[in-house]
């Protein structure tokens, strides 16, 4: 048989090696060499990529094949294999397409091996045919892990196989409609050399697992893992191959985890679902709004937003801390917002509200470890940070000055000239507000950021016009 060796391949100008090194050869770039399989005789096992591009089918042993007109292609309305949970389907887009590709992507310990064993079971107690790869943990692991999980988590067929080409293999014999990976980096394909995980391991996976899924219609949820930087791990590499790549956020230590879809062929990646990891497994979050603003404090430096999580209204807390820096520049630490919007909100506060914090440390939070990306969050970020500057609570939610009430809610987008902008859904904003007995709620028809912090500050405590 003959044996298929492995090239190295720039990732920027495409020059090919025999021997990995540091520095391509060809362009002279850093560390861009990645491993690829070049299937060396007619068998093509494992020829991925490259290498099936470039071998026997091409302009030699093709035949023809004839267009068809857009109007006339038959494209029945998406089938969708329902998982059972509410808060996945919402984000996937109403359930699994068959033969599609998912990437679910989060840091290890948040609940990606839960949520896709959850699935899965409730996949196989609705009749559907399963198989749970995992190539990190032993079966007995992963029974442990069912054991605690509700339905038929204890019925799903499991493999614990780290070999790339006995896990095709049995894909091919078993052909279930649904499949699971776990996970993508710890899989190892023979051919290449490079460790598990690397990025040359992690596209041959990847790619072999599609071209076995696709042509047996085989939906497969792949996990991936994140580095501590918040990207995919290798996985980035992947994102144009799958078609849905969704994040699991959150922190290990809170209960609560976010889900959302970064790409969705088959849906909109403007949906986001809300978990809390109990005993039992991952519960769905349906009053998160209840949960985050229930815990919200009545202190200098916080303030309720009004956020919209894909297409639901999700109240809460916004927290900030103004403290004098020995460091130049000053830190500036934010979690759960974007670090430039904080620069931008921090400028505008400076120069169109007198509130000045160039010499000392920020750090805004968003609690419960949700991220909130939108520009809506500016007057919620723009308020905490000035009630912390003063160090004076913000009104009540009922109106009223002091520490009891409800705290107040916000919403907004802050413009370079101090003026605040309207942001989509202000109704559903305010009622989910309203919802919650939060009465006072500072929006965009306050005009400017100097009349939004009048409204919200105790009078005696309100910025000095300029
Ligand atoms: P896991 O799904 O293994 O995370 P990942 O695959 O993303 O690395 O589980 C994460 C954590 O969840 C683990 O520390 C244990 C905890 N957990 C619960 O709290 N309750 C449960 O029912 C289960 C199954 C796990
Ligand atoms: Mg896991």
């Amino acid at each position: 048989m003959a044996r298929p060796t492995t090239v190295h391949v720039c990732s920027d100008c495409g020059h090919e090696a025999l021997r990995w090194a540091g520095r391509c050869p060809g362009c002279g770039a850093w560390n861009t060499l990645v491993e690829e399989v070049r299937s060396g005789g007619s068998n093509g096992a494992g020829g991925a990529g490259r290498g099936a591009r470039a071998g026997v089918g091409g302009s030699r042993g093709g035949t023809a094949v004839a267009p068809v007109r857009l109007g006339e292609v038959q494209a029945s309305e998406v089938e969708r294999l329902p998982t059972g949970i509410g808060e996945l389907d919402r984000v996937l887009g109403g359930g699994i397409v068959p033969g599609s590709l998912v990437l679910i992507g989060g840091s290890p310990g948040i609940g990606k091996s839960t949520l896709t064993t959850m699935a899965v079971a409730n996949l196989t107690g609705a009749g559907r045919k399963t198989l749970y790869v995992s190539a990190e943990e032993s079966a007995a692991q992963i029974k442990l892990r069912a054991e605690r999980l509700p339905g038929a988590a204890l019925e799903i067929p499991v493999i614990a196989e780290t070999d790339l080409g006995a896990v095709l293999a049995t894909l091919e014999r078993e052909r279930p409609d649904v499949c699971v990976i776990d996970s993508v980096q710890t899989l190892h394909a023979a051919e290449l050399t490079g460790a598990p995980g690397s990025v040359g391991q992690v596209r041959e996976v990847a790619g072999e697992i599609m071209r076995v899924a696709k042509q047996h219609r085989i939906a497969v949820l792949l996990v991936g893992h994140v580095t501590k930087e918040g990207a995919l791990a290798g996985p980035r590499v992947l994102e144009h191959l799958v078609d849905c790549v969704l994040q699991f956020e959150g922190e290990r230590e809170r209960t609560y985890r976010t889900l959302r879809a970064l790409k969705n062929r088959f849906g909109s990646t403007s949906e986001a679902g809300v978990f809390e990891m109990r005993q039992g497994g991952l519960v769905e979050v349906l009053d998160a709004s209840a949960r985050f603003v229930g815990e919200a404090t009545h202190a200098p430096g916080s303030v309720v937003l009004c956020a919209m999580e894909g297409s639901r209204p999700l109240l809460v807390e916004v927290q900030a801390l103004v403290s004098p820096s020995e460091l130049v520049p000053p830190r500036r630490v934010v979690s759960g917002i974007d670090r430039n919007r904080l620069a931008l909100v921090l400028a505008v506060l400076t120069r169109h509200a007198g509130v000045a914090v160039g010499s000392a440390d920020v750090f805004v939070n968003v609690v419960g470890g949700v991220r909130v990306d939108e520009p809506g969050a500016d007057l919620a970020v723009a308020l905490a940070v000035a009630s912390a500057a003063r160090g004076v609570a913000l009104r009540g939610g009922n109106g009223a000055d002091g520490e009891d009430g409800p705290p107040l809610a916000c919403f907004g987008e802050l413009g370079l000239t101090g003026e605040l902008r309207s942001v989509a859904h202000p109704e559903r904003r305010t009622a989910e507000a309203a919802k919650f007995g939060l009465g006072t709620i500072v929006t965009p028809e306050a005009g400017t950021l100097r009349r939004a912090l009048r409204a919200a500050m105790p009078a005696e405590r309100r910025p000095r016009a300029a």
